[in-house]
């Protein structure tokens, strides 16, 4: 099992392929980036970063290779490639200004990662996250199961951490799912929210389920106001995770942006959905039934997505 991380000079990549190798799943995993150049200087931020977590090996008790390179032909044959290239939101900066330069990286990305794994499943990281996982996969020429994003389960994740504490329980015992595209449009869903099975609703009054909810929705909004850029350890454990699930086959329901043909009355979109993930990718997307709110929150953020995308176009389009 090779595996792949794109913009591994990174924060978020190099804490996506840290967490790869800490789980111990892959045989090796290959941090591409580029090089940069300061004066008389250059730099190879992947090969350094690679090269100081293999350093961990002995200390995390992990045997998974870690590589660093800036040319594409060190990834070939891998199993599973995660992209997380393209420039991180700055101050005040909304993902979706990040539209026009990610969606070059991400394509141009995409192609030098499948010229050399053509059968690759890819995991799209880079912002904004729905859009960037459709210019990977039209980029790709990969089928819509092996091409997804990874959204929900950070969503979810933040989300699980707040009710952890407001609730004093362990963040492991509750389950819950975010759907819907990766913004402050996205829904969370107190209704299949629990904790061990007991929903969340008997456990916490109203007005501060609500608070957690509106906290997570700006959640990595809130990350980028306290670093100054966004955030990359919960970013980067969510993709490892998908990854593992698809390495072991492990037929994992986790909420992730996939290509929606129908589903929940939707047509031609990325936009986070639960679905059971393992060899190959995405084996299918379960539709859970939604009441009329949930559905016209659903429904919201699907537009918002769909803007995006049509911001897009047109910018390409000229
Ligand atoms: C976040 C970025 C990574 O939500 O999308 O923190």
């Amino acid at each position: 099992m090779k595996i792949t991380v794109v913009g591994a000079g990174g924060n978020v990549g190099s804490a996506a392929a840290l967490t790869v190798a800490q789980r111990d799943f892959a045989n090796e995993v290959v941090l591409v980036d580029i090089e940069r150049k300061e004066g008389e200087k250059t730099f190879y931020p992947s090969k350094g970063r690679a090269l100081d977590q293999w350093q961990t090996s002995s200390i995390h008790g992990f045997d998974t290779r870690v590589k660093g390179t800036v040319n594409f032909e060190d990834t070939a044959d891998s199993d599973i490639c995660i992209i997380t290239a393209g420039v991180p939101r700055k101050p005040g900066m909304s993902r979706d200004d990040l539209l026009s330069i990610n969606a070059n990286i991400v394509k141009t990305v995409t192609q030098s990662l499948v010229k050399y794994s053509p059968d690759t499943i890819i995991i799209v990281v880079s912002n904004p996250l729905d859009v960037m996982t459709y210019v990977a996969w039209k980029a790709s020429g990969l089928p819509a199961e092996k091409v997804m994003g990874m959204a929900g389960i950070l969503d979810t994740a933040r989300y699980r951490a707040f009710l952890a504490d407001e609730l004093d329980v362990s963040p492991k015992d509750i389950q819950a799912l975010i759907l819907g595209g990766h913004g402050d449009t996205m829904v969370p869903l107190p209704r299949y929210t629990t904790v061990t099975g007991i929903p969340v609703t008997q456990l916490i009054e109203k007005d501060k389920l609500d608070a957690i909810i509106e906290r997570t929705k700006v959640g990595g909004g809130e990350l980028v106001g306290l670093m100054g850029t966004s955030a990359w350890f919960a970013p980067g454990a969510a993709a490892a995770q998908m990854a593992e699930a698809i390495a072991l086959d492990q037929n994992r329901i986790f909420p992730c942006a996939a290509w929606l043909t129908g589903q929940y009355g939707i047509n031609d979109l990325y936009v986070g959905v639960p679905v059971k993930l393992g060899k190959g990718g995405i084996k299918e997307i379960i539709e859970i039934e939604l009441n009329a709110d949930e559905q016209s929150m659903l429904d919201s953020s699907c537009s918002a997505v769909r803007t995006v995308f049509e911001d897009l176009e047109r910018i390409q389009n000229g």
